[in-house]
């Protein structure tokens, strides 16, 4: 019963900061507890998720390897339950830990079920065809993997319909200052229409003029789960296909602290909000301090012999993750 939910992270408007945020959350929460994290990509448009967390996992090797029913891809998942090719049991064996390709950033288990991009789902698509099946097979990822997140993209369409109306999922809301009216606006719809709202992460933001951003945030009642800074290493590390977090950059720790307070339950009060830009860094301190967990010092890697393997990490556990990103795809063999 202590498990959590499943994360949909979402925005009305594209270029939010959702999968960059989500990428970052998502690695920092498998090392943090040494926990397996299963990534979602449902931007079927974008494909980014499965672009930036497998990177050398190309559309050629997921249709070989979808062929020989290794794995799955999201398209092919849903489509699969709509035309009943796939029931939630079937897919669930396929997406069993070993046929789903795994990051090998330097996390415990950090997964993903990649999109091929480029995929428009008709508008003739009833949600609700699926939704029993997607409940149940999201139930059972949820007792396998410790965290489940999906990606979204920003354009409504029948998948992100179907996730926010399952069970056991939560939407976390990627709100810039911007468009910080469309999205509570939003939110406020999700909820009425019986979704749970997690939370808000405010990204791009400058210190100056936030105030009304924030009163307009705490006047809505949804908690402020994480701010994060407008900085310029987010849009290279993007670039690049790299994380920013580990950098122990004020931007790192609003990503730990997002990391923290999603998967804890935990939101921002006010004195933690103006600490956010001076010292994000004490920030984090205050919530890490009370995880135990977090005092570990070694994380867990599966050598490919599948012997367990302790490895020490160096003073700055993510410094040397952006080498790392250039995955190996390891699917059954
Ligand atoms: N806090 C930030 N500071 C600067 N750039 C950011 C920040 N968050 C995201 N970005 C950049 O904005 C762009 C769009 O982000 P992305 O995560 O792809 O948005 P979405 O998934 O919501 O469409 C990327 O280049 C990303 O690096
Ligand atoms: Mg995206």
């Amino acid at each position: 019963m202590n498990k959590n939910n499943s994360l949909i992270f979402s925005s009305e408007k594209g270029g939010a900061g959702k999968t960059a945020i989500l990428g970052n959350v998502a690695a920092f929460t498998s090392y943090r507890d040494d926990s397996t994290v299963l990534v979602v990509d449902g931007d079927v448009t974008n494909q980014s998720t499965t672009k930036q967390l497998l990177p050398s996992l190309k559309n050629d090797k997921i249709n070989e390897l979808e062929q020989k029913g290794m794995f799955l891809s999201t398209e092919k998942l849903l489509m699969g339950l709509f035309d009943e090719t796939l029931s939630a049991e079937s897919a669930f064996s396929r997406l069993s830990q070993k046929a789903i390709p795994r990051s090998s950033l330097p996390v415990q288990s950090l997964f993903v079920l990649p999109s091929k991009g480029r995929t428009r789902f008709g508008h003739n698509l009833n949600p609700n065809a699926i939704l029993e099946p997607m409940n149940k097979l999201n139930g059972a990822l949820l007792d396998v993997f410790d965290h489940l997140f999906y990606d979204t993209e920003a354009t409504s369409n029948v998948l992100k319909e179907i996730l926010v109306a399952m069970d056991s999922t939560e939407l976390v809301s990627i709100v810039t200052p911007e468009n910080l009216d469309v999205e509570m606006d939003m939110l406020a719809k999700y909820e009425n229409d019986s979704a749970i709202v997690r939370g808000i992460i405010l990204n791009n933001v400058f210190e100056e003029n936030i105030s009304e951003q924030l009163t307009k945030i705490y006047d809505s009642g949804f908690p402020l789960i994480s701010l994060i800074p407008f900085d310029m290493q987010m849009i290279l590390a993007t670039h690049r296909r790299a994380l920013v977090v580990g950098d122990g950059s004020n931007v790192d720790y609003a990503l730990r602290v997002a990391s923290l307070n999603l998967t804890q339950q935990r939101k921002l009060d006010e004195k933690q909000i103006k600490a956010m830009f001076s010292n994000a860094e004490s920030v984090y301190d205050t919530f890490a301090s009370s995880t135990l967990e977090l005092k570990r010092k070694q994380i867990t890697s599966n050598s490919s012999n599948g012997d367990e393997k302790k490895t020490t990490l160096p003073g700055n556990p993510f410094s040397f993750i952006s080498k790392l990103m250039n995955t190996k795809v390891s699917g059954r063999t």
